[in-house]
């Protein structure tokens, strides 16, 4: 198969129909010492969760996965999880559609102007040396959606539009998320992916508003800097390197 690239991974897979959250049960996993490369897989969500608290839409049209990861990482670098897992997703997407993937930063994927996955890292601290305990890695892919709730309708798309969800479709999507996600974790700290995650940011450039305590302040995006910060420039010519807990990011 052109998708399967042949190489040894460790990944120890659960694969469920409906779940509450792979992310949440995923947590559970981690907390009672599953180990590093447990992966759920779902076709449905009956809860998903997004980032900021947010719901995620998760029929039985998607795909949504969640990775254990005990990474050797300070918290300060467990951003980079976050952006490798985008690029890993984002290469996916494109192998198998062979249509132009993007990031928003800092984790939305998008085709064609259209969301079509969102991923959401949970990391815990290990109090004893300020590590990390366990990581997890939450990536929704939205394969086969046709009718978004109103609420997101305008934003939301679907990485095949025209072909109906199928199961080999599905497994091959899985598959090589799988694939990609283990390379990129392989070359965590060695930056390629954050050249790569860069070279896709459609925001660099742009100009956005920056929502921070609840005000907008219209700013723009001049870059993403080694540790996958956003960093923006106010009219007043200030410039602010954002992380991704303390923001949201509007286009329009
Ligand atoms: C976002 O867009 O804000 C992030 C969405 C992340 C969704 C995925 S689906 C698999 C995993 N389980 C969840 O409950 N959320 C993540």
């Amino acid at each position: 198969s052109p998708y399967l690239k042949g190489k040894a991974t460790n990944f120890i897979l659960d694969v469920r129909k409906t779940v509450s959250s792979t992310n949440t049960l995923a947590k559970e996993m981690a907390a009672n010492k599953a180990p590093e490369g447990t992966v759920l897989i779902a076709s449905e969500q009956t809860n998903g969760r997004g980032r900021m608290g947010r719901s995620f839409y998760s029929p039985a049209t998607g795909l949504y996965l969640s990775l254990i990861l005990r990474p050797k990482l300070s918290i300060e670098d467990s951003l980079l999880i976050t952006t490798s897992s985008a690029v890993a997703v984002a290469k996916a997407i494109e192998k198998i559609t062979n249509e132009d993937v993007h990031i928003k930063w800092v984790n939305d994927l998008f085709m064609q102007g259209k969301k079509v996955c969102g991923i959401l890292t949970e990391a815990s601290l290990n109090i004893e040396n300020g590590g990390l305990e366990y990581a997890i890695v939450g990536i929704g892919i939205n394969v086969n959606t046709k009718d978004f709730p109103s609420d997101i309708k305008d934003i939301a798309g679907s990485i095949f539009l025209d072909k109906p969800k199928n199961q080999p479709i599905t497994s091959i999507l899985a598959a090589e998320v799988l694939n990609n996600l283990a390379d990129s974790m392989d070359k965590l700290t060695s930056k390629d992916y954050l050249e790569e995650y860069k070279k896709r940011s459609f925001l660099i450039g742009k100009d956005i508003y920056v929502l921070k305590e609840k005000k907008v302040f219209p700013a723009k995006a001049i870059g993403i800097d080694n540790r996958a910060r956003l960093l923006v420039e106010y009219p007043d010519s200030t410039k602010e390197a954002l992380t991704s807990g303390e923001v949201s990011i509007r286009t329009d």
